[in-house]
This record gives structure tokens, sequence and C-alpha cells, in this order.
């Protein structure tokens, strides 16, 4: 059996969800709490970010024991209870998985640097480092303690990456999956998980920052049949996504084919670029629409034709907010909200949406770099300076790029701390929390809207499995698509910008029946009129 493509995934940043003992970091109290908020939103699967045991200078991506709680966020009963509760509302969890790479503080780069040889080949240790980059600034390689030696580190130098290549390594970390199951667990988003396989024999690469040498190795696809095989692949309603970090469709087709027994889905991020300037995040441009829409219906159409599958989203806990990226937020930030999420909820694949964004959160307008915990950002600013930029340049950047900006607290209602913590929130509150927060969203534009698309999910199996073809290919501000099963038919339309414009429908359409707008409808016909950042999505008629 494959997993139900009616389902949602629904984006938990612990850290910053609901604080229930007032030490300033959300927990999974504060997650069990909000469960009826979740089940009235509708959505099925919960992803968590890491909440192990973790020295924290990556927010619990640098993991120190995989199989216990951070007492931070509670403990294994509070754990135990979150999962037996949010079954009682049908909803299951994915747990996040960082196996490329350890904490230097897990116990296992500790044997190893002490001098065990069974634990140093956990991990890649060279003699001479190459020249690959730290997807954070520096080399990749950093010296083993004072061996001489230097080990390999993909991420910060805290984040040492594992050895795929030994066995014993692979059965630890299936062990971890195996752990977890027997807690219940359904679903498993795998971290940077197409970085796992190296080569054995390391050699420069000046391309990319050393990119092309470790990403999406052959090897990796077996790596993921063997792990798929030695735990979830034994559950029948397991859900799986693989984090896949510059990777390419093809490889992606390949990761998710039912018939490979590797992953459920992939997330790729190549449309989250599209506001980089000459491929550098730490830039400040408008976003390219025309590669955008590219990039949709390329891999859209790619991905239904070979029947591969991609996981949807617009935002996560790594990406500064989408509506302060895409949308004319002063003017039209319900619309813009909508727009976005019916954009990705009616299109071929598992909609994600990162906690907030079901109630329009922004970015939240720091004023100062002190405001900023990050690791990756504070790197990039000093980066910045080093390479001239002033002080309020490299700001300005950050401010509109920083992952801290999706990491604020969660905005439950006006009140102090907008309702997360009683109190000092590790992160600071966004700006417009008494603006927009739950209490008063709840009955708003957006919520109500991001409900009826998960609706609309669960009981139109046309949105769940249909095809997807590109429509409108050739426009410069819309992006619209067609879904197909079994003769039925729907087109969506999405404006986006901020200005009106008149499409030609085809017949079948035009006497169709709207089946959602994030506007009052104005009829079909002949030609119809899209309002400033206006979704249509249009049933054709027999
Ligand atoms: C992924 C995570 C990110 C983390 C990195 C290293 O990209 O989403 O938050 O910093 O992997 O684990």
């Amino acid at each position: 059996m494959t997993f139900d493509k009616r389902k949602v995934v629904y984006q938990i940043y612990p850290k910053s969800y609901k604080d229930t003992t007032g030490n300033g970091v959300g927990d999974l109290r504060g997650i069990i709490e909000k469960l009826p908020y979740l089940a009235d939103l509708g959505i099925d699967m919960i992803w968590l970010n890491p909440f192990y045991p973790s020295p924290q200078r990556d927010n619990g991506y640098d993991i120190s024991d995989y199989t216990a709680i951070n007492p931070d966020f509670g403990t294994m009963d509070d754990f135990e209870e979150m999962v037996a509760t949010a079954k009682t509302y049908n909803i299951d969890f994915m747990l996040d998985m960082v196996f490329n790479h350890c904490s230097t503080e897990h116990e296992w780069f500790q044997k190893a640097l002490a001098g065990d040889p069974y634990y140093q080949d956990f991990f890649i240790l060279r003699d001479t480092p190459t020249d690959w980059q730290s997807k954070f600034g520096g080399s990749a390689w950093s010296p083993f303690g004072n061996t001489g030696q230097y080990y390999l580190h993909l991420f910060d130098k805290t984040q040492a990456d594992l050895n795929w290549r030994n066995p014993n390594v692979r059965e630890e970390l299936f062990k971890v999956v195996n752990f977890w199951r027997g807690k219940g667990v359904k679903g498993f988003r795998f971290d940077v998980i197409n970085l796992i396989g190296k080569d054995e024999i390391l050699i420069d690469c000046p391309v990319d920052d050393g990119k092309p040498a470790y990403t999406d190795k052959p090897i990796v696809h077996d790596y993921l049949k063997m792990l798929n095989q030695a735990s979830f692949g034994q559950d029948d309603d397991s859900m799986t996504v693989g984090e896949m970090s510059s990777t390419t469709i093809e490889n992606c087709l390949l990761y998710s084919a039912e018939d490979r027994h590797e992953l459920s889905m992939t997330f790729n991020f190549h449309h989250l670029k599209v506001d980089y300037k000459d491929g550098q995040k730490w830039s400040l441009i408008p976003f390219d629409f025309e590669t955008l829409k590219d990039l949709f219906h390329t891999w859209g159409e790619k991905m239904s034709k070979a029947n591969g599958w991609s996981a949807l989203f617009w935002n996560n806990h790594d990406q500064p907010r989408a509506l302060n990226r895409f949308i004319d937020i002063k003017n039209f930030r319900n619309e813009g909200a909508t727009m976005l999420a019916a954009s990705i909820h009616l299109s071929r694949g598992t909609p994600y949406i990162y906690m907030g964004e079901e109630i329009g959160m922004l970015d939240p307008d720091f004023d100062s770099m002190d405001d900023y915990v990050d690791v990756e950002s504070i790197n990039a600013y000093q980066m910045m300076l080093e390479q001239g930029k002033t002080a309020e340049e490299a700001l300005d950047i950050i401010k509109a790029k920083s992952r801290d900006n999706s990491r604020t607290p969660m905005q439950w209602d006006d009140s102090a701390n907008a309702g997360f913590t009683t109190g000092t929130p590790w992160l600071k509150i966004g700006k417009s929390y008494q603006d927009i927060n739950v209490e008063k969203e709840i009955s708003g534009k957006i919520y109500p809207f991001y409900k009826e698309l998960i609706r609309l999910r669960k009981e139109m199996p046309l949105i769940a499995e249909g095809s997807y073809r590109p429509a409108y290919r050739d426009s410069r501000q819309i992006y619209a698509f067609e879904r197909e099963l079994n003769g039925e038919r729907l087109l969506v339309l999405n404006n986006f910008y901020g200005e009106v414009l008149t499409v030609d429908l085809a017949s079948a359409y035009q006497n169709g029946q709207v089946l959602l707008s994030n506007y009052e409808s104005d009829g079909l016909g002949k030609t119809i009129t899209l309002k400033p950042y206006q979704t249509l999505a249009i049933l054709a008629k027999g």
C-alpha cells in the first residue's frame, strides 16, 4: 500500500510553538494543548523539527542523542501522551531524522576523539582536507582533535558528517527510526538526505563550493532502499519525505518512485531561490516570476508524467516568510496569502503548512543584529561586513533572508509575548502580533481558506490524485495549471501580481463551475477578469 495522497502536513518548530513552563522555549505539552486547534484546521500529520538533546549550535540539527527528549521540551512521557492524544484526533507525527551528521557532543564523536577506532570509522576523517566549503561558511573540514587529521562537516563544525559507507553507522541509524516507530510514529522527514553518499576517495571540486562532489550520488539510492527495508517500509501507513539539497528532477523521480521503495516524496528548493541574485542567497532582488512559473511547470509536469511525488510548500523553518517575498503585503496580505495557498494545495503533491502560515504571519521586522540568534545569519553578517558591505546594508539583507524570520514564536493572541510564553521568549516576537494572531485570524480571511483547501483535498480525488498539466504557460502574470482524473478537469488560475488582468477561457470552463476563489465570483464567460492576487479554481463542465 502506498501513502494517502489526501493528507496534509503541518510543520511545528517546537521551540516556538507554545511554552507551558515559562522558560521561554516551546514544549511538547504546548503542542498537546494546541491539538484541538490543529484538528479544527484539519491537518493529518505534524512534522516536528528536532526536539532531541542537542547543544543547540544549529537549533537542534546538531543531535547528541537520537532517542531521547531535550528536557527543555519535556519528557518521554510527554512525548507518548502527545502521540496518544493526537491519535484521538486522527493526527500522526513526522519526526525529523538528521542522519547526514551528528553533534560533535554525541558519544560516537566523543569516543572517536578519545581514540576508539570503531567510532573513528563513524566519521569521515582524512589527512588532507579538500577544497569543499561548509554550507554555513568557511572550510568543510576541521582538525580532528590533535590527531593531525581532519573531519568533514558540510554544515557547522559541531555537525560532523557520518560515514554511511560503514554498515555499523547505517545499522545504528536504522535503529533510531525503529525506536520512534515503536513509539507510534508514522512519518519521517530525512534531513539533507541526498548528501549522505560520499565517495570513498574525496577530491577537490572547485565548482559550486564542492557540491557536485557529494550531492545526489547514485549510492544514496542504495542507502535509502536499505533504510526503507530495515525500518519504515515495514509499515503500510508510513509517510516519508527527504529533504534534498540542490537536487534534480531525475533524482527526485527515483527517490519517490513507488516501485523503488526509497521515500514517499521529496522536498526541493529551486522555487525558493528565485529571489537570489546569481544564485547567492545574501542579496536583495525582486523575485523572478518567469523562473518560478517555469520551475513549477517543469517539475509539476515531469513528476506527474513519470509518477513521482513532491512535497509542496512555500515556507519552512529555513526560509523567510513567503508573504514577505512574493506578495505586496501592505495592500493585499489576505489575497496574497490565500492565492499562494491555493497555488500549492490544489496542485499535485503533498502540501505542507508551516506554523503561522495559516494565519498569514510575517517576518518579524527586527531592528538590530542583536535580535538574531541563527548561526547561519550571524556568519553571513560577518561575511558581508568582510566583503565591504556597511552594517546597514548587511542588516537589510539579514532582515529579508535570515532563517530566524520563520522561527519567531507563534502568535496566538495580542497579549504580552503573543500568548506564546509567560517568560522571556528565546527569540523575540514579530512586531505584527497585535494585528496578526490566531485569536483574530480564526474568523479572518486566511485561516478559513486553508480549512477549505484541506477539506477539498480530502473530498475530491481529482485534487488528491489528478494529473498536472501547465496552462497559460506564456502568461507573465498568472501561474495556472490543470488537474485531471477520470475525465474530470479542474483549472486553477493564480494571479501573482497586484494588477487586474483579463484572460480568455476555454469553452469547457466558460460553462464550468467555480470551485473556489479568494474573491466573490463574477461569473464565468468567454473572458474573465482576475483581480489582484486572485486565485480561481474552475471545474470543467461534463
Ligand atoms: C537542513 C535543516 C536546517 C539545518 C541543516 C543542517 O537544511 O532544515 O535547519 O540547519 O539541514 O542539519
